[in-house]
């Protein structure tokens, strides 16, 4: 079992973010003479809020490099539930895209035990990479020595969005802050006729569950369910699973994807959204994008209820798969990735913040700059949905185990379904 990753969970990062400047990750190639060959960049990011930073920073590829044309192969569907099993069948037969987006931890881990990626320490010290990322980051994203992936942001997955009006009115007076709050907050508002809690499709449910689990249990206790003798058959977890039942019943009706679900809470129809905090991305961003709205009042956000002073995170890197078709393009494509002027036209718009530790903090401002603060000073847990604790094996038994209790609501079953997929899960 290699359950490395998870020494680096545990710990405080405070300090990570200091503004060194370091070595340049802006030299750009020529592309080796293939003139506007196609470079194939896989991810799930065209909804709204997700593809403002794609565009970004595709748009600074195309200005390094002529020689290329980016070829955008994103598959919709939000956390790319669909985009994965579709590049899980491309990777199968052999036929990778040029680069693709995986997250750091479990889920990379699971491509590098598999074969399927380059290692990238050509290019780290090409770009002197490893003075730029947290060690803490690099880990996830290394297996003996060798580092596979450019992390190009942090996400934040334990945030709260809710509408503050609808709060007013339902007499709550600010965000919850223990799970038990939640819960009584929920209720006030569904007595003042709005939908108190807004969820889409089933992702949305294994990402609540995941705010749940750590504002129940505690940060330690959370992080202790992926290490090698977790024990995810305890009374603690048993209440942890009747808060997130609690919880759910509070639940208005699934909507298609996050965007719809957040939507609600920016339009005054629901009070509360647990989601990542690319939704900042989505509320903020100016209409073509983002739906241009204006925080503290059409939106406010706070730590999801019982976790505050945790950040529970995740980062999307991309890689270059074995075999990739236009290895020159990927690598070009990932120096953008890498780079500080990438990171930081990338994750603004994005709503996350950036891997390197020398980005323009002046630029993430609002939600960002608190996003940035709590980075710097948090204790650490890892997202279980967007592929950071658990391998995709693992996070899919838990996606099934909530599909069948969002039907039965059996508390029990769901639990000895969780204590099966841990054990069965190969990690
Ligand atoms: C995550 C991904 C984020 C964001 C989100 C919603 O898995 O890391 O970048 O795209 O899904 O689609």
């Amino acid at each position: 079992m290699r359950r490395r990753w998870m020494a680096a969970v545990a710990v405080s990062v405070a300090g990570l973010l200091t503004l060194s400047a370091c070595g340049g990750g802006d030299k750009q190639e020529s592309g080796g003479g293939q003139a506007a060959k196609k470079v194939e960049v896989f991810s799930w990011w065209t909804g709204p809020g997700e593809a403002d930073g794609l565009k970004a920073m595709r748009g600074i590829f195309a200005k390094q490099n002529p020689n290329f044309e980016f070829f955008d192969a994103a598959v919709a569907g939000g956390s790319g539930d669909q985009a994965r099993a579709l590049l899980s069948s491309k990777l199968q037969a052999n036929q990778p895209p040029d680069t693709f987006q995986g997250h750091a931890g479990a889920e990379l881990q699971g491509y590098i035990k598999s074969g399927k990626l380059e290692s990238l320490n050509f290019l780290y010290d090409e770009l002197k990479l490893k003075e730029v990322f947290p060690q803490q980051l690099i880990d996830q994203i290394s297996v003996q020595g060798q580092v596979y992936s450019v992390p190009v942001n942090i996400h934040r997955s334990n945030v709260l969005w809710f509408n503050p009006s609808v709060l007013k009115k339902a007499g709550i007076d600010g965000a919850p802050k223990t799970v038990e709050e939640f819960i009584t907050d929920l209720d006030k508002v569904k007595k003042s006729g709005k939908i108190p809690l807004s969820i889409g499709s089933q992702w949305t449910l294994v990402h609540l569950l995941e705010s749940v689990l750590l504002g129940s249990l505690g940060t330690d206790a959370y992080n202790a369910l992926w290490t090698a003798n977790a024990d995810w058959s305890n009374a603690n977890v048993t209440k942890a699973l009747e808060n997130f039942k609690t919880i759910l019943s509070y639940a208005g009706s699934p909507q298609d994807d996050w965007q719809p679900a957040a939507k609600q809470v920016a339009d005054g129809e629901a009070a509360f959204n647990i989601m990542g905090d690319w939704a900042y991305g989505y509320f903020h961003n100016p209409p073509e994008g983002g739906l241009g709205k204006e925080s503290h009042k059409d939106f406010d956000w706070a730590a999801s209820p019982g976790t505050d002073g945790t950040f529970m995170w995740l980062s999307d890197s991309f890689t270059l798969p074995k075999g990739a078709p236009n290895r020159d393009g990927a690598i070009a494509w990932l120096k953008v990735a890498a780079s500080k002027e990438g990171q930081d036209a990338f994750n603004p718009l994005k709503g996350s913040i950036p891997a390197r530790k020398d980005a323009d903090q002046s630029l993430y401002k609002d939600y960002l700059s608190w996003d940035l603060e709590q980075w710097s000073s948090d204790k650490l847990a890892g997202s279980i949905q967007h592929g950071v604790v658990a391998n995709d094996q693992w996070r899919q038994a838990i996606t099934d185990a909530v599909g069948l209790f969002q039907q039965d609501k059996d508390v029990a079953k769901f639990q000895q379904a969780l204590v099966a997929a841990a054990k069965n899960s190969g990690q």
